[in-house]
């Protein structure tokens, strides 16, 4: 079948249009959660009778979180059978890090920086959740954020606009593939526009302060990235920026979504975001947030019920032109058209397709690849890593090691609860008769749920002492400490990163038996780990990695897999030193004293060094490479010309392997402070042991501009820095000019 074209869809779309009364019209911006997962604070019961009657009348245009073949179809019938137009449901979910095969946690698929796999990961997860009746997910979140006391740092892609940016163009192609009227394409929402990475010390919903500079460098990238990838729909956030709640800020959705960057699609608003910003102390009431959130563009209304019970009075006296009303309405059509639900309201609902697609093997083929991508090493000291396959006595120790629901991560709603295979069931597979495994210490009290507080076991060390005579007895200890995958997330900021519960008073018992340590991580962030960094010979940085956790970590720890992620986000030594990130300014003091120096006056701290305990960018192999040879074609350019590079990279050591090969940039002086470095290209190499090869960048003005303190873009004239390695403390460097 033909694809519709854009204008013979508006024409479809403009049909309707006319003949849709104001409540009608009102109805299809109004989204209702269903009546069993709830992802936000709901009603008991979630509303249902209201909800049922309202579907019948035609005054809803999307639920979100219905699911299954089923279920979806009973509420689709309902209103193309029962409302009088039978304008089909846009069913959304939040289908984050895959459906019910779970892939890592974003925040870990960024660490692959394998655009392939993170694209491919995204498609495994459209296809699952558009074989059980969904077409809309609320993902990527492509909320850069700078600061890991914030749980949903985990949903992200971490702290930088470039590769975030990538990320993001990846995760839209994954979900919504070339052909959004496939039935295995469903439409991504970029979200949370604007500022949500950078609330005020991590406390999640709080405000955020940002200047136009960084709001423009930082935030907006991957936000305009996704708009330039197709991306259907935009999510506001939660939180205000400056003063102003996004979910009612006229310049991002108005003035610049919509009209700078000519959006086509539609803004959803963020659950009860519109009326909330009467608690935010902005609106006096349900209707005043109604009219500025409909004039500041949002376009359909998520569970606040302020647009279905506000809206047509604010029409009708006169508050709400009628246009924006239309505008709002043509969109959320439009992509109904794309999807194809006019042709097929059920087009989602097939049983048959919903049994074979779901689970797959193929499915968890995928996931698992993309949990390898994912695994960062951090250490690997007297090459502890890889393991023997025989011969070795392995003791497995930690309250996460056998835990198969924790690996699973946040945010998987449709997933079965301990439908992960564990670490422990992983090693398994190898290690036969030679493995002992004991807990240690359980790392809560209480059952773990998505929407409740974790209580942690802080007191219990009885299990203690097994533990530590099998580590004695054995040859390698692997430990699998961390956080619980419900403790990031949203809702879940911390103050603290240390590792939770009694974990870091095992962790040094059980060192204390046998220096032989492997420590596993199991995070959705960041932590501070600086006595496992000074004593641990090696650890793994294995996130949540989800359905195919054990097999994954096990891969890589006997070697069958070589390592190859590269950390997003920069780990901190003290909490206090956050936000803390590689791009940073220079100051007019920067952080590089006189050896031995006894003067306070420059920027640092007096208790803890400014440094990072590992930088972004960082990652080890259990090969070794050697950088060399970097060239810039010439010593100066025009302003428009391509600036080509050069490097050579080297496989030194023992193993094929992978390396993320890095460039980063220095624009050395500009009309606005430019950050010291700022990553400009990445290429993922995969050489055999003793291979060389020459890796080749071009910078265009688009990876050598900025945008100034009004938005506009510009590319400086100047001198430049380049930086090419293995991390964002690359030391092989050179420069050109950028001429006039
Ligand atoms: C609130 C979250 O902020 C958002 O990301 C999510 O998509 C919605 N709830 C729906 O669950």
């Amino acid at each position: 079948m033909q694809k519709p074209q854009a204008d013979s869809i508006d024409v479809k779309v403009d049909s309707i249009l006319k003949i849709m009364t104001l409540e009608e019209k009102v109805g299809q911006m109004n989204q209702y959660n269903g009546f069993w997962d709830v992802t936000g604070p709901s009603p008991e019961g979630g509303n249902a009778e209201k909800k049922y009657e309202d579907l019948r009348k035609g005054r809803v245009g999307s639920m979100l979180t219905v699911r299954g073949t089923e279920q979806v179809r009973a509420v689709q019938k309902i209103v193309v059978e029962e409302s009088r137009l039978g304008i089909p449901l846009i069913i959304g979910f939040d289908v984050i890090h895959g459906y019910k095969t779970l892939s890592p946690i974003p925040l870990a698929e960024a660490a692959s920086w394998d655009l392939e796999a993170i694209q491919k990961s995204a498609s495994v997860a459209a296809s699952e959740a558009s074989a059980s009746g969904i077409n809309w997910t609320f993902a990527p979140m492509v909320d850069i954020s700078r600061d890991p006391r914030w749980g949903r740092v985990m949903e992200g892609a971490g702290e930088d606009p470039y590769l975030g940016s990538k990320i993001a163009i990846a995760r839209v192609h994954g979900f919504q593939g070339e052909d959004l009227a496939a039935v295995n394409t469903i439409a991504a929402t970029a979200k949370h526009f604007a500022g949500y990475g950078f609330v005020e010390a991590g406390r999640e919903y709080n405000k955020a302060d940002i200047g136009s500079v960084t709001l423009h460098n930082i935030v907006l990238p991957p936000f305009k990235a996704a708009e330039e990838a197709g991306v259907k729909t935009f999510m506001n956030g939660f939180n205000e920026l400056n003063g102003i709640p996004v979910t009612g800020s006229n310049y991002l959705l108005r003035e610049l979504l919509k009209n700078k960057w000519g959006f086509k699609g539609f803004v959803i608003s963020d659950w009860a975001s519109i009326g909330e910003m009467t608690t935010h102390g902005y609106a006096k009431d349900l209707a005043h947030a109604a009219e500025m959130g409909v004039k500041a563009g949002v376009d359909m209304d998520m569970e606040s019920y302020s647009y279905i019970d506000e809206l047509v009075n604010l029409v009708e006296t006169g508050k709400v032109d009628v246009a924006l009303i239309d505008d709002a309405v043509r969109r959320i059509l439009r992509v109904k058209f794309e999807l194809g639900l006019f042709d097929d309201p059920y087009k989602y609902c097939d049983p048959e397709r919903e049994k074979n697609v779901i689970g797959s093997k193929e499915n968890q083929e995928a996931v698992l690849d993309m949990a390898k991508k994912s695994i960062v090493l951090l250490k690997n000291n007297n090459k502890l890593l890889p393991l023997k396959k025989k011969g070795q006595k392995i003791a497995v120790i930690g309250p996460l090691a056998d835990d198969n629901n924790s690996v699973l991560g946040s945010w998987r709603i449709a997933s079965k609860d301990s439908s992960g295979i564990s670490v422990l069931d992983g090693l398994k597979q190898y290690t036969g008769n030679d493995l002992m495994f004991e807990k240690g210490a359980d790392l809560l009290t209480n059952e773990p749920t998505f929407i409740n507080e974790l209580a942690f076991n802080t007191t219990d060390t009885s299990g203690f002492e097994k533990a530590i005579n099998v580590a004695r007895n054995s040859d390698v200890v692997i430990l699998v400490l961390g956080e619980h995958g419900f403790q990031s997330g949203e809702g879940r900021s911390r103050t603290n990163l240390d590792l939770p519960g009694v974990q870091q008073e095992l962790m040094e018992k059980i060192y204390a038996a046998n220096k032989n340590v492997v420590l596993v991580l199991n995070n959705g962030r960041p932590l501070v780990l600086n006595w496992a960094a000074n004593h641990i010979p090696a650890i793994v940085e294995t996130w949540h990695l989800g359905t195919q956790t054990g097999n994954a970590v096990a891969q890589v720890l006997y070697g069958d897999y070589n390592p190859s992620g590269k950390l997003p986000m920069t780990f901190p030594r003290n909490v206090g030193q956050i936000p803390i990130y590689y791009s940073h300014k220079n100051t007019g003091r920067p952080v590089d004293p006189q050896p031995g120096a006894n003067m306070v006056f420059w920027s640092h701290y007096s208790d803890v060094e400014s440094s990072p305990l590992f930088p972004f960018g960082y990652g080890l192999s259990y090969t070794s490479f050697n950088y060399s040879n970097l060239n810039v074609e010439k010593d100066s350019y025009a302003l428009n010309e391509e600036v080509q590079v050069s490097v050579e990279l080297s496989n030194t050591g023992d193993y094929d392997g992978k390396e993320v090969v890095q460039l980063y940039i220095r624009d050395l002086f500009a009309k606005i402070v430019r950050p010291v470095r700022e990553l400009k290209g990445f290429q993922l190499v995969e050489l055999k042991k003793g291979e060389s090869r020459t890796i080749k960048f071009s910078l265009t003005s688009k990876e050598l501009g900025y945008y100034d303190q009004d938005g506009n873009f510009t590319v400086e004239p100047g001198e430049y820095e380049i930086f090419v390695g293995t991390d964002s403390n690359a030391s092989l460097k050179t420069h050109f000019i950028l001429k006039e």
